[in-house]
């Protein structure tokens, strides 16, 4: 009886102690020192940016003229898995170059980053994502985040055949969004009966020893997984994840190695805007990602992950109201990787 009103006596005086710690150890670890601002900036972005009307939809995949032009969302998305969003950010849209990333992330966990550096490259091409122009001028050195880049990275999925080497990169982008992904079987249909232009970049680097699996299954797989359906909010939480190490802050589970982050973030800050790249980490100086859905995620390292959906492009093929908003909440929070971002 003694020894165990002690040992009561002693839980208290813990808890006491504990509670007189204050806050950080009664709730975990210290929130980001920006967070009191983040619903703030996330609604002030949205207000700002909702009635812009700048570009249009992307029409090249025709189905994606048929998106309402004027959805737009907008979300923050801390390494803690908290959500601050404004709008649309639940309609499920197609994941389309955002999408590439994650698979060359992938490439580099089930390889290395040697390999993606060697077999597809890493320097930034400074032109359009679907280029053959720049495939012809760099034939041995594109990025993965162009599509000549993204079809080879498919192709280095290391898998049994076209089903598995597509589960793997669904089951990929998934976990990287902490929830089941799936495609939007339109929009393949839509993509995959116009690619040519992809079939044609496949092709070439077919012929040139740089892809490394049967063209057409790679051209499948790629366009099966740029037709992905994804919500703003499903591009912060896998925005997020890279914020945090490569966990998915929902599962916990350790999507990519954490020492490779930082290898994927410095593609995606110097070829993530495509020919755009300069001029968005001279404004924005976050790593980022478009995809002509009109989704882009931004990650600020070891933070938290902007991410924003609405489909009108500029002429680069980056959404205008996306990369407005994401541009300003950079600015506001003053979060750019060089330092607090110029106005
Ligand atoms: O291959 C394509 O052209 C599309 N599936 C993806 C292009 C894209 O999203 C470019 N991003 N801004």
């Amino acid at each position: 009886m003694m020894t165990s009103r002690r040992f009561s006596s002693v839980t208290v005086l813990a808890a006491v102690a504990m509670l007189s710690m204050g806050p950080a150890f009664a709730k975990g670890p210290a929130p980001d020192p920006a967070v009191k601002d983040f619903q703030r900036v996330v609604d002030a972005a949205y207000a700002k940016y909702k009635d812009l009307k700048d570009g249009k939809n992307a029409d090249y995949i025709p189905i994606l003229t048929e998106t309402p032009s004027d959805l737009f969302g907008v979300v923050i998305v801390t390494k803690d898995g908290k959500v601050y969003s404004a709008g649309d950010v639940d309609y499920k849209f197609s994941i389309q170059s955002v999408s590439k990333p994650f698979t060359a992330a992938l490439v580099m966990s089930q390889q290395s980053p040697e390999v993606l550096r060697e077999k597809i490259g890493v320097e930034p091409t400074g032109m359009a994502f679907n280029s053959k122009l720049a495939l012809a001028i760099y034939e041995n050195s594109v990025n993965p985040l162009v599509n000549a880049g993204a079809i080879a990275a498919v192709s280095l999925v290391q898998a049994t055949s076209e089903q598995d080497r597509w589960n793997k990169v669904q089951q990929n982008l998934s976990d990287f969004a902490g929830g089941p992904l799936t495609v939007l079987e339109k929009v393949y249909d839509s993509e995959y009966s116009t690619a040519f232009g992809n079939r044609g970049i496949a092709n070439l680097l077919y012929n040139w020893g740089r892809l490394y699996s049967d063209p057409e299954e790679a051209l499948r797989v790629y366009t099966r997984q740029c037709s992905v359906g994804v919500s703003a909010r499903d591009l912060g939480m896998m925005g997020a994840t890279l914020a945090n190490g490569g966990v998915n802050p929902l599962t916990r589970k350790q999507v990519m190695p954490a020492k490779h982050v930082p290898e994927l973030l410095a593609v995606m800050a110097t070829a993530g805007f495509y020919d755009e790249s300069g001029d968005w980490m001279y404004t924005a100086g976050l790593p980022a990602k478009t995809g002509v859905g009109g989704g882009i995620v931004a990650v600020v390292p070891g933070r938290f992950a902007i991410a924003a959906f609405s489909p009108r492009l500029n002429e680069a093929g980056n959404s205008v109201r996306s990369l407005n908003a994401i541009r300003d909440i950079a600015g506001e929070l003053g979060v750019g990787v060089f330092g607090p971002n110029p106005n």
